[in-house]
């Protein structure tokens, strides 16, 4: 038996799982799905609920996790989540733990997540104007995800995070709308620039907002100076607006890739384990589990899946091929 952490071949130490706990989703972003939906996940292949939870105590206790984020597909669709949650924070070292969202139904969750033990919630919000939303999502429900955000900080799951996505032609140009929004109600929000994980293949680099544009934009209404830290292995680099205390993060996925100091590693709602958002190859735990292969056998196939991971997602070779899991059953 081997033992330690989720070490690769290039000496990153994977500490940050993503666990995807649905493929499904009740919007229909356009960056992410076909407004028809796609063929989901059949559910006997969906890891039960102490399947999951199977698999992250093993995460925590053999192999270094700690740190849990949920997500979907829409995670607040999966009925145990609640537990999920409460079951992992139960585990010793305690992991610190996060659903990302579209908030959609948080009214009603927020606070049983709260007291399951839940710390923080990312949500994902790319406008704030009722006609682009629907545009976006393909559902009028803008009013339910506000309503969500609320009941969030009230519940005390801050601080609550905003991720958006900016799309060329539609919301592009409302940066610091969105911005000014988030600040006057103490949200932290991160522009995204968009990655080619959409189910569609409509992913074009030309049709992307950079980084750059977004921060031509931002700074002709705000001054934005850098903080903190070199950002190390968080994505989002950070920016005082107007002098602070409020910030903004832009996550340049494509533009300044961040691989070199990559600490994540996703587990699929099926089972998989994959090394990067962008791997072509998982390596299935689901076999493992359901063929009663002990804790260790487990952490094994695990730690042996790490070492294909590569040291970056190449999308700007002319090599490159999008994975054929979308984003909605990856997780973000
Ligand atoms: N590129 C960038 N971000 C994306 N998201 C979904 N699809 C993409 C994409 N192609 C975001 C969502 C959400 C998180 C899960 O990832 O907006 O915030
Ligand atoms: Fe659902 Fe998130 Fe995909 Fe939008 S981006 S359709 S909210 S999974």
């Amino acid at each position: 038996m081997s033992t330690g952490a989720l070490v690769d071949r290039f000496g990153r130490v994977a500490t940050d799982l993503r666990v995807s706990l649905t493929d499904r989703c009740n919007l229909r972003c356009s960056y992410c799905m076909p407004a028809e939906g796609l063929d989901w996940l059949p559910t006997e292949g969906v890891l039960t609920d102490d399947e999951v939870v199977r698999l992250i105590t093993i995460g925590v206790e053999h192999l270094g996790v700690r740190e849990v984020r949920f997500t979907g597909g829409e995670p607040l669709l999966r009925r145990g989540l609640v537990d999920i949650v409460r079951r992992t924070t139960q585990l010793r070292p305690r992991p610190e733990t996060s659903i990302t969202t579209n908030a959609l139904g948080l009214t009603r969750t927020a606070h049983a997540l709260a007291e399951a033990g839940l710390d923080r919630v990312n949500v994902s919000l790319d406008t704030v104007r009722r006609d682009d939303f629907l545009t976006i999502t393909r559902r009028d429900r803008l009013h339910d995800v506000i309503a969500g955000l609320e009941a969030a900080a009230e519940a005390g799951l801050g601080p609550v995070k905003v991720n958006a996505v900016l799309l060329r032609g539609v919301n592009d140009q409302q940066a610091p709308e969105l911005l000014r929004w988030c600040m006057d109600r103490g949200y932290e929000l991160r522009f995204i620039e968009q990655m080619p994980l959409d189910a569609q293949h409509g992913w074009s680099r030309a049709e992307m907002i950079t980084a750059e544009e977004i921060f031509a934009s931002l700074r002709s209404v705000f001054t934005l100076e850098p903080v903190g830290e070199p950002r190390g292995s968080a994505p989002a680099e950070l920016f005082a607006v107007d002098g602070g205390p409020h910030t903004v993060g832009v996550i340049a996925s494509v533009t300044r890739p961040f691989c070199g100091d990559c600490d994540r590693v996703r587990l699929t709602a099926d089972g998989q384990v994959r090394n990067c958002l962008f791997a072509r190859e998982e390596s299935d735990l689901r076999a493992a589990l359901r063929g009663d292969a002990d804790d260790h056998e487990i952490a094994d196939r695990w730690r042996a899946a790490m070492l294909t991971k590569r040291p970056g997602h190449g999308i700007d070779d002319v090599s490159f091929l999008q994975p054929s899991r979308p984003m909605s059953a990856i997780g973000g």
